[in-house]
């Protein structure tokens, strides 16, 4: 039997959608593979399309918390790519029923077909956290390895990119306030991973060069403090603002309202209970080589892609070196 071209290779990627997605729609693209983008409103992935040749991406309709829909996606696909995740519940979306059950019905639907798996948790996945995500996650990566115990697992640390929700929000919320919070005191530990980066390790997890069963922790090359991050997008943004220590006690408090604020403002407790715990690639999955570096990907510093989407919030845009 002669091996299957990545031309005749179908890969469903549940959430291709999203910010991770499209980066890593595009790497399958390069790399000639065919590519069924699961979301659950189809209509709005079509700018995918151009990612690659005429008819090389085609979106689905699946919702994850409907298991018939993840199957009827799983079908005759040869990899599934899980990336679907959310950040705060919402109506019907919860943590258990979008990371658990949503994860394992994409795990069952793999075993079903003869299909592989690729999926994205997060660093700080613990059934025991304090924080309800992490606790999904952890619950999601069990869940997954029992019904596929070949699949690959990817926790990535915070991710940066263009489109990216974290130095985005907070040059927004600079943008807007006169002042920062750091909550906790901002002394938490993050080690922010270039999307791209991500994206090229999900794709040679595909190419099935990666080892079967085993959790990777995807970190860039530094770790940074949220004060220390917090600093950066304010040099980069060439704009002056106070950075305010807010006790975890009193940023419960007020993510009891913030819960109910449209971005930029948006914190729920949840996310308060995760930012007390350090985002950073363990000791462990270092000695191991289950890191980026440890499979061959050099992960870009946020210097090399940050400004070149920040500047756009310093006061003169990208025209003049003024603080604000
Ligand atoms: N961003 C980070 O810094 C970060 C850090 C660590 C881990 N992660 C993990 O990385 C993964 C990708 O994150 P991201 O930032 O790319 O998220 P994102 O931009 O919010 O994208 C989420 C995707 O999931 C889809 N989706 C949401 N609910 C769904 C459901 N019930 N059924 C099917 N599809 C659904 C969305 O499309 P529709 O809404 O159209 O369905 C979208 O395509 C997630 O698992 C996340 O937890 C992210």
């Amino acid at each position: 039997m002669t091996a299957k071209s990545n031309a005749d290779t179908l890969i469903t990627v549940y959430g291709g959608s999203g910010f991770l997605g499209r980066h890593v729609v595009r790497g399958l693209a390069k790399r000639d593979y065919r590519i069924r983008v699961a979301v659950r409103r189809p209509e709005l992935a079509n700018f995918l399309q151009p990612l690659g040749r005429v008819g090389q991406i085609h979106a689905v309709q699946a919702n994850l918390r409907n298991a018939a829909s993840v199957d009827a996606a799983a079908r005759d696909a040869d990899v599934l790519v899980n990336l679907v995740g959310i950040l705060a519940e919402g109506g019907r979306q919860r943590f258990d029923s979008v990371h658990a059950f949503g994860a394992e019905q994409v795990a069952l639907a793999a075993s079903a077909h003869g299909a592989r798996m690729v999926h994205v948790s997060a660093i700080g996945a613990d059934e025991n956290s304090a924080a309800r995500y992490a606790r999904s996650k952890a619950a999601a990566e069990r869940l997954v390895l029992a019904a596929q115990p070949s699949a690959v697992i990817m926790r990535p640390s915070i991710m940066f990119g263009p489109e990216d929700d974290f130095f985005n929000r907070f040059a927004t919320l600079a943008r807007m306030s006169p002042v920062l919070p750091l909550i906790g005191g901002g002394t938490t530990r993050f080690q922010p991973v270039f999307v791209g980066d991500v994206a090229t390790a999900i794709a040679d997890a595909v190419d099935a060069k990666l080892n079967p069963g085993t959790i990777y922790e995807l970190g860039g090359p530094d770790v940074r403090t949220f004060k220390q991050l917090m600093q950066y997008v304010l040099a980069t943004i060439e704009r002056k603002r106070l950075l305010v220590p807010v006790p975890f006690f009193f940023a419960n408090i007020k993510a009891m309202f913030l819960q109910f604020m449209p971005a930029p403002l948006t914190l729920t407790p949840d996310q308060v209970e995760l930012l007390r715990i350090d985002n950073v690639v363990s000791d462990a999955a270092k000695a191991e080589g289950r890191t980026l570096p440890g499979i061959g990907i050099e992960p870009e510093p946020i210097e090399a892609i940050v400004p070149s989407y920040l500047w756009r919030f310093r006061k003169a845009g990208q025209f003049r070196n003024r603080t604000a």
